[in-house]
């Protein structure tokens, strides 16, 4: 285990299942009520579902102690923005968090780092923990510009959020661990996590979760956490299935 950039661990555990354009209402209840029959768990558990979907999550979960969350919200409050969701409206369904910048959001819809931290800010300001992703590709890992990729990537949240930075989540999600079957190793994780802990030492936050995500399943998932500076995972394919995604929730400890 690698030497964390902050002495004691004080921060949440968090586990967070980022179903993406998954589901339907049959599964999604089948899903929920194994999740539901699981609770309670030691880590803070949230399960981010596609915005049609939020409703029926919220009435499900309601008093599990589970939460939900958005998959991505507006950089505008409100207005003239067809097909959008704003952070209100997350907050209005019961939202506790939403996941912003995804690294699909940033490649398919061409999100950049400060749109990432308005919808950042739009979020806060609606009372919703914003789950921050950042990582790098594969061609930038190999040309070793990893660390400046994702303290750019962080950096521009830092700047637009301020002192709120410390109200946030970081995911750190290497592009090429993502859906891809491929994990970082948990140094290879860590080392990064050090990294992003200390951007976020110098800016008084060091008490924030940082989260990895990329391939995280059960077999891998407690080596993961085991380390100093992971305090958790943002979990794609693996929260599709009740059984691993107990299990990763269980990692979390
Ligand atoms: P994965 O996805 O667990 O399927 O790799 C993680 C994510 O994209 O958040």
């Amino acid at each position: 285990m690698v030497s964390s950039a902050s002495p004691a661990r004080q921060r949440r555990r968090l586990v967070v299942g980022n179903w993406k354009m998954n589901g339907d209402r049959s599964a999604n209840a089948v899903l929920l009520g194994a999740l539901k029959a699981a609770a309670p768990f030691q880590a803070q558990v949230a399960v981010c579902a596609p915005a049609p979907y939020l409703a029926d999550v919220a009435a499900s979960l309601e008093g599990s102690g589970i939460g939900w969350g958005g998959q991505d919200c507006s950089s505008h409050a409100a207005g003239a923005f067809t097909g959008e969701t704003s952070a209100a409206m997350l907050a209005d369904l019961g939202c506790r968090y939403v996941i912003v910048g995804h690294s699909e959001r940033r490649a398919l819809h061409g999100e950049g780092d400060q749109i990432v931290a308005e919808k950042a800010r739009q979020a806060l300001a609606c009372g919703l923990t914003p789950i921050v992703c950042v990582g790098e590709t594969l061609a930038e890992r190999d040309a070793q510009r990893t660390a400046a990729v994702v303290k750019r990537q962080l950096a521009a949240a830092i700047d637009l959020l301020g002192a709120d930075i410390g109200k946030a989540v970081v995911a750190y999600e290497p592009v090429w661990a993502i859906g891809t079957g491929r994990t970082a190793t948990p140094a290879q994780a860590q080392a990064v996590h050090a990294d992003l802990r200390a951007a976020l030492v110098a800016a008084n936050a060091a008490d924030i979760s940082i989260l990895y995500g990329g391939s995280v399943k059960a077999d891998n998932a407690a080596s993961l956490f085991a380390e100093a500076d992971i305090d958790g995972g943002l979990i794609g394919g693996a929260s599709l299935q009740a059984d691993a995604f107990v299990a990763i929730c269980r990692a979390a400890a």
